[in-house]
């Protein structure tokens, strides 16, 4: 069996932030974050548009309608993300959410913003080898409720919004994946976190507290912690290679790419990053000056956006690579 992409579809909040917003929170302007960045505007959850979960549903939607499939034809969803609105995951709710009646297994994948691609190659393994035959792909994140808003440095990159391909069973000589790499690298994982830290309580267990430390403390937590030169120099380092690895694994290289589509996180790293591969910037989709960086989101979204505008066709060859914490990273060649 192969698996082939047959529908993508997106949603963002409808609260913009410009960069001229953000300076007037901390001392930054809006030429610093676009130099540096690319970035000029993102969108964030909240007032009435609060919930991950109904916008990741929005992108699933049109992912299916977009394939002409209804919610009771998918078999799994998977949704990638490291801001699930329950601990114990939120892809149920989002099953829920489109009203899949045959309850198809649903869980989520958790790999910041390297999930979608995770996602998509889970999704692949599970078609060829589990009998699956139609898999919602969903990249979703709301990293704007652990961003630290004092924080000059990380509160400038971050985006919320939700992408979501539909994945599909298919003859052998119709496959759509052509080769992938993932790896992770917890030793990096100082660079870029955030951890759980210790919330106070008074609760007591009686008032002997016969067992030492109990109850334990609970937890929430911390705001996002980056090294950015880190996480850049990283990103410059490690994409390169991996999409190198993911095209010799294709038996293909980068001039049979029509499109190099990355993690949208800096515009500076997506064009070193081209750069090394000699992918000229007409090939190259990037739409970060909208959205910033939306971790798990980003590459769903940019490529709904590519797909609807005309400019990513059918049977077109797509170069695409997330990376971020963890650290994770990992590159798949697929077609349109
Ligand atoms: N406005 C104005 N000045 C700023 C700002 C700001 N928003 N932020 C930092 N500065 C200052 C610094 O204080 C520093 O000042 P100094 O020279 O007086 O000390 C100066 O600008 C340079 O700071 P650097 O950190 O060296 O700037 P750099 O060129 O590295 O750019 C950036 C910083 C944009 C964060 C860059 O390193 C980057 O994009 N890194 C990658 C981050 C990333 O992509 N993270 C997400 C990964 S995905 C995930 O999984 C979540």
């Amino acid at each position: 069996r192969g698996c082939k992409l047959v529908g993508c579809g997106s949603a963002v909040p409808s609260l913009q932030i410009s960069n001229d917003d953000l300076a007037k929170l901390v001392d930054t302007n809006d030429e610093w974050i676009s130099v540096r960045t690319g970035i000029r505007n993102r969108r964030v959850i909240a007032g009435k548009d609060s919930s991950l979960t109904a916008l990741a549903a929005e992108a699933a939607r049109g992912a299916l309608q977009m394939a002409q499939v209804e919610p009771d034809d998918v078999d799994l969803v998977l949704m990638c993300t490291s801001t699930p609105e329950d601990l114990f995951g939120n892809a149920p709710q989002v099953q829920k959410a489109l009203g899949c009646k045959k309850n198809p297994l649903s869980y989520d994948i958790t790999a910041a913003c390297s999930g979608f691609l995770l996602g998509l190659v889970s999704a692949a393994c599970h078609i060829r080898g589990g009998g699956f035959s139609n898999v919602l792909v969903i990249g979703a994140d709301a990293l704007s409720r652990y961003v630290d808003w004092s924080d000059r440095a990380s509160c400038i990159l971050f985006g919320d919004a939700a992408g979501a391909v539909l994945l599909q069973a298919c003859d052998t000589e119709d496959d759509g994946l052509f080769g992938f790499d993932l790896h992770s690298d917890g030793d990096g994982q100082r660079h870029l976190n955030a951890g759980i830290k210790e919330k106070e309580t008074d609760q007591k267990l009686g008032s002997n507290g016969f067992v030492a430390g109990f109850p334990p403390k609970n937890v929430t937590y911390s705001c996002i912690h980056m090294n950015g030169k880190e996480v850049f120099r990283f990103a410059v380092r490690c994409v390169p290679q991996s999409i190198e690895a993911a095209l010799q694994q294709a038996g293909l290289n980068a001039s049979n790419i029509d499109w190099l589509l990355l993690h949208q996180a800096n515009q500076r790293i997506i064009d070193a990053v081209a750069a090394r591969l000699e992918v000229p910037s007409e090939r190259v989709i990037s739409n970060l000056a909208n959205y910033g960086n939306t971790s798990a989101a980003s590459i769903p979204l940019a490529l709904d956006e590519a797909v609807r505008s005309g400019k990513v066709k059918a049977g077109h060859m797509i170069a695409t690579s997330g990376f971020g914490a963890g650290l994770t990273w990992g590159s798949a060649i697929l077609r349109w």
